[in-house]
């Protein structure tokens, strides 16, 4: 079937994050919200009369995943990415935020260091310090509009971290939309080894990635990175299931995952939502056609976007994603720093997006801004920068 992604849906007064929270979180009125991540479209049909089904049955008990459950998470995998997980290597977790927490608190001991790769999603710094370790930074650099990882950095912090026990890795990258190379990760992978470091590699944007992309899943690359990660992955991104809190937190090493599996026990965390299995199992065996569309519709948001600013922002600059619907935009010539850009998009173009400060090192003077949206939204977000940032000095 065709979907239609221009289709404008009311989400106000839905207890929508995004929307209906907005002014508390911002402390402003009548903001635009193109801010957390998730998306302003109608999910795919088979998820919605998955859920309808279950809703009608109209007992809603404790749940867990069955058999088809786990045989559609590993059909993806191996459709999508050509990775060939088993069954038991596939855990819970409501969210992938959530699992951060634990497999930090499950590999580490307090006092021990934790790499991210800045800037980053700003909640890989909490699942760090929540659990009493401290952050290392490996900056990730800026070179003629393209991020790349510096690997000279990452040797030389984990020389002078002995107690490194883990590294976070974003892939595909919030904010700055890298899909990591195979490449890449394989460098990433053998210096991480080469120091006794763990990879928890957050693979949770990994269907999202732009044409001629491809994500490759870290724990493919070779049988000792599999030994030596946990992926976390979900159909919330790549569906729009958010609000349903379903993950899968993939460990092929049996040990990592007894630690990991002790750790939920220990912290009382039992089974899923009985509506996040139906939709992640329907979306993973019948949601492929509207990812696809979905995805079309992103590039040609991108595409707008791009042109947009090219020919009425030309101050701002666009780093170019290769995944993800989050865009990442260069701000720094207008001059101004964290606090001043967040007062002028919130008070004066009325827009809520997530400001760069928030990513950490590297991302003062930058806008991050949610394009799944329909192209009508996206235009008079970009309408009230340009009305707002070409009236400046
Ligand atoms: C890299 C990354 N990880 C995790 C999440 C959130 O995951 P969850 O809602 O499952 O906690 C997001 C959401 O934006 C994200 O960008």
């Amino acid at each position: 079937m065709k979907y239609d992604f221009d289709e404008v849906i009311e989400r106000k007064h839905t207890n929508s994050l995004k929307w209906d929270f907005a002014e508390s979180k911002f402390g402003e009125k009548d903001l635009l919200p193109m801010w957390v991540a998730d998306m302003d479209f109608k999910v795919s049909q088979p998820v919605i009369e998955a859920v309808v089904r279950k809703a009608e049955e109209g007992v809603y008990g404790y749940a867990d995943r069955l058999d088809p459950y786990y045989e559609a998470v590993i059909g993806w995998m191996d459709r999508r990415h050509g990775w060939k997980i088993e069954r038991e290597w596939i855990t819970y977790s409501p969210g992938v935020v959530s699992a951060l927490h634990w497999l930090v608190r499950a590999y580490t001991n307090p006092g021990d260091k934790v790499v991210i790769q800045a800037p980053v999603y700003y909640p890989f710094y909490s699942a760090v310090t929540n659990n009493g370790c401290e952050v290392v930074i490996n900056e990730l650099k800026l070179e003629n509009g393209h991020y790349r990882m510096d690997f000279n950095d990452l040797e030389q912090k984990l020389k002078d971290n002995p107690d490194a026990k883990l590294l976070i890795l974003c892939s595909p990258h919030n904010p700055v939309g890298r899909v990591w190379t195979r490449e890449e990760l394989a460098r990433l992978g053998e210096i991480c080894l080469r120091h006794k470091v763990m990879i928890v590699a957050d693979e949770i944007h990994g269907d999202l990635v732009y044409k001629g992309c491809k994500h490759t899943p870290l724990a493919m690359i070779s049988e000792e990175l599999a030994q030596n990660s946990i992926t976390c992955t979900a159909p919330s991104k790549t569906f729009n299931l958010a609000g349903l809190q379903t993950s899968n937190i993939i460990i092929p090493n049996q040990g990592l995952r007894r630690t990991y599996l002790d750790i939920l026990e220990q912290n009382g965390v039992r089974r899923p939502n009985i509506f996040g299995i139906v939709a992640a199992e329907a979306a993973y065996n019948d949601g492929e056609e509207w990812l696809e569309q979905l995805l079309v519709y992103l590039n040609g948001n991108l595409d707008f976007l791009t042109d947009f600013i090219s020919k009425k922002l030309p101050k701002v600059k666009v780093i170019k994603p290769e995944g993800t619907y989050l865009i990442w935009l260069d701000f720094r010539e207008y001059g101004l720093d964290g606090k001043a850009m967040e007062n002028v998009m919130l008070k004066q173009a009325k827009l809520a997006l997530d400001e760069g400060y928030i990513f950490g090192p590297g991302g003062e003077g930058f806008e991050r801004i949610n394009i799944a949206c329909p192209r009508a939204v996206l235009a008079e977000g970009l309408a009230r920068v340009e009305k707002t940032f070409n009236a400046l000095k």
